[in-house]
């Protein structure tokens, strides 16, 4: 059984006063039946560990360096993300490939390091809307993820995100068919790769528009294991209409 989970991706948002967010949430779910992790910008990540320490909500960075150390300006190490207290990161973001024109074997390299440092890897992979439109969605779903993930991965290890470019903030969502149809691409490319056990224990997750209002439906498609959110996760109510669809799905 795969473990659902709900993740929150705060992006360049929140200063301090943004971790009374993290505590109603630890509040309203002393004992979620599903993981609920939570990426708030790097500046926060060791103040919102200790927020949520000793609850079971997790957090995790958004980007690390591929380096574990060394001359770097303004990067961070998987290690130092685990020594903040994270236990994920989130790699290969489509906003980090465009705004840091990072490339699949980058994401790759990243997600080795992350890996290794013991964090989950969220992968995330999505195609650009002209691609849709031109009918090559698996084909760059597939190129992504023969790129991005690495050769270690396991269930554990691995998670895999389907974020649609074009849905991302834009209250824009594929037909439930067009996530059903990528999700199920992904579950068989990951079988093909790393067999029936390991391909069937990663989890994957729906990013794009994710809201309280459509939470649910999305959570009823096949291979949807979860939610990667980007702007419901900022307010804990919003975040928790989400957890609580997720954890009735
Ligand atoms: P959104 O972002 O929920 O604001 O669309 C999703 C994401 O980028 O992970």
């Amino acid at each position: 059984m795969r473990r659902k989970l709900a993740a929150g991706n705060w992006k360049m948002n929140g200063t301090s006063s943004a971790l009374g967010e993290l505590t109603s949430l630890a509040n309203t779910y002393p004992a979620p039946s599903v993981e609920v992790l939570i990426c708030p910008p790097a500046t926060l990540l060791h103040r919102a560990a200790e927020t949520v320490h000793s609850t079971h909500i997790e957090v995790g960075g958004q980007d690390c360096h591929a380096n574990g150390s060394g001359a770097h300006t303004g990067d961070i190490s998987a290690e130092m993300l685990v020594d903040a207290g994270a236990t994920a990161v989130i790699l290969g973001h489509s906003e980090r490939r465009e705004d840091h024109d990072e490339q699949n074997e980058d994401v790759r390299a990243k997600a080795r390091a992350a890996m290794d440092a013991g964090l989950k890897a969220i992968i995330c992979v999505g195609e650009s809307l002209e691609q849709r439109e031109a009918a090559n969605t698996l084909d760059i779903i597939g190129g992504q993820m023969s790129g991005s993930i690495p050769e270690l991965s396991t269930g554990e290890n691995l998670i895999v995100a389907y974020e649609p470019i074009w849905a991302i903030g834009t209250g824009k969502v594929p037909t439930l068919d067009e996530i059903g149809e990528v999700h199920d691409f992904i579950r068989a490319r990951l079988e093909r790769r790393f067999g029936e056990g390991v391909g069937r224990s990663v989890r994957l997750l729906y990013g794009g528009s994710v809201k309280p209002g459509n939470a649910a439906e999305i959570f009823a498609v096949s291979n949807v294991d979860g939610a990667l959110v980007g702007g419901a996760s900022l307010k804990a109510q919003d975040f928790a209409g989400i957890i609580d669809a997720l954890q009735n799905a």
